[in-house]
């Protein structure tokens, strides 16, 4: 079968499994191409594995150390005439690689809010690892159902307080235009979104895992969070889901405390903005980003998820001397490159001038798309898509 990409909004609903083979083939030549990172972890559990900052993870630490890594994610695989999900077909590609390198990679597919998946996740581990030293918590969903209470909490991206205007670009069309999201009105939003992207759901992993005694001595574990510029901060930072990233930043004292016996540590890390499935969905966001990348990539200095990884594993999580960089409020950066005044300025200066007219000379626009269809396997070079895919794949520890 020949795959084209369909999309709707923000939403690809078709993927490519060649294209997704050949991101994943270059992002761990990037991990490899870096050398091998010292000291870093043996085995990881990512729970978020199969897209964006999660698989970088996955792929960083099987390839960057030589990690047996287990992924946790949900996505819906191939069947019999019916495409699976880009993250499907990311593992698949994932495991392949990794068993040909001769490193252990099982998945779970999954959700991983419950119980049920926690308890499958432990199994896993006792019988083929023993004890994990890493923990890498990488879940964006915009629903969770407790384990506890059975509540369905759905998170939403609002201003709080007044209503926030500012300009947008559908990236498709390339139009940019003013968008007014209007504030919070349901006492419940803010509650809610944190519910699902806050950091309890961590905090009930790595109970569990520790529970279960699966946890060696030293073990780390992190997540990753988002800050950004003020032109942004409204729709971001100090709006909902910057409500959710308070509660996960707040959660690394609390795990602290509980891998203390352990001799463990728990951060945040906060990343840089970047295309991928969930950024894509939150307005003003895209329009930054395609600056954002106009003006770092001039500079030298842009990264993209794999990047970001290798440097938060080589730089900051695994450096020679064992000290980890953290900001003054306890947190590990890995968007100083994006936060840098002059990157800073320049976007600022941009962003006031951006228009439909003027925007693909300003901006990298066609870049975030090309990232965009990446995402899902498409556009990705040297794969010709006018051949039929090899549409049935499976990922090997999955049955
Ligand atoms: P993503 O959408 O690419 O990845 C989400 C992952 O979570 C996927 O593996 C998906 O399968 C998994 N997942 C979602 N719901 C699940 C469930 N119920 N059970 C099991 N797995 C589930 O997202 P991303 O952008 O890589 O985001 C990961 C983290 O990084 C988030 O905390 C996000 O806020 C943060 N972050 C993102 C950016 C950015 O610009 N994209 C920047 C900084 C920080
Ligand atoms: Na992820």
């Amino acid at each position: 079968m020949i795959i084209q990409p369909r999309t709707r909004g923000f939403i690809c609903l078709t993927a490519h499994p060649d294209g997704a083979l050949q991101s994943v083939k270059n992002q761990i030549e990037y991990v490899k191409s870096k050398g091998a990172i010292k000291n870093g972890p043996k085995k990881v559990l990512v729970i978020g594995a199969s897209t964006g900052f999660g698989l970088s993870s996955r792929i960083t630490a099987a390839f960057g150390s030589d990690a047996a890594t287990v992924g946790v994610f949900f996505e819906k695989p191939a069947s019999e005439g019916k495409m699976g999900t880009a993250g499907w077909y990311n593992s698949a590609a994932f495991e392949k690689e990794a068993q040909e390198a001769g490193l252990y990679a099982k998945s779970i597919n999954g959700d991983a809010f419950s119980d049920d998946i926690k308890k499958q996740t432990i199994e896993l581990i006792k019988k083929d690892l023993g004890q994990i030293d890493l923990v890498v918590y990488s879940l964006a969903s915009p629903r969770r159902t407790h384990p506890k209470t059975g509540v369905a909490h759905s998170s939403v991206l609002k201003p709080i307080g007044n209503s926030y205007t500012n300009k947008t670009v559908d990236f498709h069309t390339g139009v940019v235009s003013d968008v007014t999201i209007a504030p919070v009105e349901n006492e419940e939003d803010i509650p809610n979104t944190v519910a699902v992207m806050g950091g309890e759901d961590w905090k009930f992993w790595m109970e569990d895992l520790k529970a279960a005694g699966v946890l060696a001595d030293g073990v780390q574990t992190v997540a990753y969070s988002y800050i950004g510029p003020e032109l942004t901060f409204p729709i971001y930072r100090n709006g909902t889901i910057g409500q959710a990233k308070n509660d996960l930043e707040a959660t690394v004292t609390v795990l602290n405390d509980l891998l203390k016996d352990l001799n463990g540590k728990s951060y945040v890390s906060v990343n840089k903005a970047l295309v991928t499935q969930s950024s894509s969905a939150i307005p003003v966001v895209p329009l930054y980003i395609s600056l954002l990348y106009k003006v770092m990539k001039a500079k030298g200095t842009h990264e993209g998820t794999i990047e970001q990884i290798q440097r938060l594993f080589a730089d900051r999580l695994y450096t020679e001397n064992g000290e980890v960089p953290l900001d003054e409020a306890g947190r590990i950066r890995v968007d100083d490159w994006e936060m840098a005044e002059d990157v800073q300025a320049e976007v600022d200066r941009l962003w006031k001038e951006t228009t439909t007219e003027n925007l693909s000379e300003i901006s990298d626009i066609a870049g975030y798309r090309k990232e965009f269809f990446n995402l899902f396997g498409f556009e990705v070079d040297g794969i010709d898509y006018e051949k039929d895919a090899n549409e049935n794949v499976q990922v090997p520890s999955i049955e």
